[in-house]
């Protein structure tokens, strides 16, 4: 790479690539003229674009569930039209948006209070997977934006969540939120149970209705709650649950920033959609995004990837893109059903800058394995009084991905230890420990500073990229049959675990560790 870069003084700029401010920069990465041609060469047998357009016009590209794969049309403008099965969805997408904005406006101005007559100061998200994941981690990135109630969000089952954000928390001014697709997820239905008991306890039954919301595509199923249909927001089965923060399931997330900040957030979404539709690949950032990780993962054999934002309110971007990548791409076999010859999705990891740094950057810099690493930096922090703290974080981030290409080799770190004084038997016994191979590649996203606009418009642009990764894989993205299997098997344990079924059927080893944990537990 060092002489990659010492060859073409106009390497950086051939290998970067924007829209509007969100810039790429992949020229750290092992590509040269003919890998970047061979690459979209690659797209085009994929048919990438005609698939794209499939996709877009609602076209059932989810064969294994025969459903249509439409979060695009989630952000489309009001006077879009996108057919499912012969009907336009863009009013009733926006009908939804219209209902939810109505409520969290009606919340935030606290006109619509808590059974008690009390303005909500609290609102507690329950859901898991696709139903936490993006609201927790938009939430998080937004807060410069967030003058509504506090949001809080519990997913796991272990009852320590609930207990924990509950227990700081006052039954008059919090309202619940149910979250879920299928409205059948054990965690999320148990969690809701808790929180209805919580309520019920210190409200009495008739509170249930000012303290519940529910989201759902499977509205049937939200009786239990027995909420008013001003508090039950659906959405539709063409949505994944990794691709839906931009449906109903957005909306503590609108609560937390209102609105008109959501709005600005479905904006940028919609801005990452044109430019995947329109551009030619080589300028095309989900192309070019995707086609860099095909390259890594099926030419260059890397089996991971690490997303490490220089930005902490991206703390939780590494977790929502391990869903939303490694749910959709970690695929054995091809879309007609035939094990693939080739690897698919990449494992996908990460944590914030400059925290990593010091955690496990020394793998990355001296380990085994190449791990390529994407990293994500603003231009400009929200906070005027801390600038030199943002200097010094782009700094760092910057440093790092020149590391990673340059490395040192023996001949710099001897001259360096030889500089310190060092004699040459002890040189040559300490300078290998501090070589770096370099050529570890790496590329950067740069954006100028972290609005609703531009985490839409980052959040569209992975979302693209998975799917530009799928089609190169020749997988179907959009099912998760990994993981119903979880889900199914818990159940069918859970009589074992309570002592109630003998175990039949099931190993020897997980009947005993079962028998073991229930007589411990006593
Ligand atoms: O984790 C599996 C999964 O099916 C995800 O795809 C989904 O986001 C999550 O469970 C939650 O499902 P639901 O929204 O139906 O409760």
């Amino acid at each position: 790479m060092r002489e990659a870069f010492k060859a073409d003084p106009g390497r950086a700029s051939r290998y970067r690539i924007a829209l509007d401010d969100l810039t790429m920069d992949f020229s750290k990465c092992a590509i040269d003229g003919t890998v970047a041609d061979l690459l979209i060469d690659l797209a085009k047998a994929a048919n990438v674009e005609t698939r794209r357009d499939a996709m877009y016009a609602g076209v059932a590209i989810n064969t294994t569930e025969n459903r249509a794969v439409l979060h695009t049309a989630l952000r489309a403008p009001r006077d879009a039209t996108i057919e499912v099965d012969g009907r336009n969805v863009v009013p009733d997408v926006h009908a939804v948006l219209d209902a939810m904005g109505e409520f969290a406006d009606g919340i935030r101005s606290g006109s619509i209070t808590g059974s008690t007559g009390e303005t909500i100061t609290d609102i507690v998200n329950i859901g898991i997977g696709g139903s936490d994941l993006g609201p927790v981690m938009a939430t998080l990135a937004l807060s410069p934006w967030h003058d509504g109630p506090k949001a809080h969000f519990v997913s796991n089952v272990d009852g320590a969540h609930i207990a924990d954000t509950l227990a700081g928390l006052s039954p008059e001014t919090t309202l619940v939120i149910i979250a879920s697709k299928t409205f059948t997820t054990i965690e999320t239905m148990t969690n809701a149970r808790t929180a209805r008991d919580w309520i019920v306890a210190a409200l009495g039954e008739d509170a249930v209705g000012a303290h519940f919301a529910a989201v759902s595509t499977a509205l049937d199923k939200v009786g239990e709650f027995k909420l008013s249909e001003d508090r039950v927001f659906g959405f539709w089965d063409w949505v994944g649950g990794r691709y839906s923060v931009w449906s109903a399931i957005g909306l503590p997330v609108m609560i937390a920033i209102g609105p008109e900040n959501f709005r600005a957030f479905l904006d940028g979404a919609r801005a990452m959609d044109a430019h995947f539709a329109e551009a030619p690949i080589a300028e095309n950032l989900p192309m070019m995004l995707g086609l860099v990780g095909a390259w890594h993962r099926l030419a260059c054999g890397y089996p991971s990837r690490a997303i490490i934002p220089y930005d902490q309110r991206l703390a939780r971007f590494p977790a929502y893109l391990q869903q939303l990548d490694m749910e959709s791409n970690g695929k054995r076999v091809s879309i007609d059903g035939k094990p693939l010859e080739t690897a698919s999705g990449p494992v996908v990891w990460g944590e914030p800058g400059t925290n990593g740094q010091h955690a496990f950057f020394q793998l990355l810099h001296q380990g085994t394995d190449v791990v390529p690493v994407e990293f994500m930096i603003a231009a400009r922090g929200q906070e005027p009084d801390l600038e030199h703290q943002h200097q010094l974080l782009v700094a760092n981030c910057l440093a790092q991905s020149e590391a990673f290409m340059k490395g040192r080799t023996y001949e710099e770190a001897a001259a360096q230890l030889r500089d310190k004084g060092m004699d040459e038997a002890q040189i040559e016994k300490i300078a290998p420990h501090r070589v770096f191979t370099g050529n570890r590649p790496s590329l950067t996203l740069v954006y100028e500073t972290l609005t609703p606009y531009a985490l839409g418009r980052l959040i569209a642009l992975y979302e693209h990229r998975v799917f530009v990764e799928a089609q190169i894989f020749g997988i179907n993205a959009y099912d998760q049959w990994g993981v119903e299997l979880g889900k199914e098997l818990a159940t069918d344990l859970l009589p074992v675990v309570k002592g109630e079924a003998d175990g039949s059927g099931h190993d020897s080893s997980t009947v005993e560790l079962a028998g073991l944990i229930r007589k411990m537990g006593r």
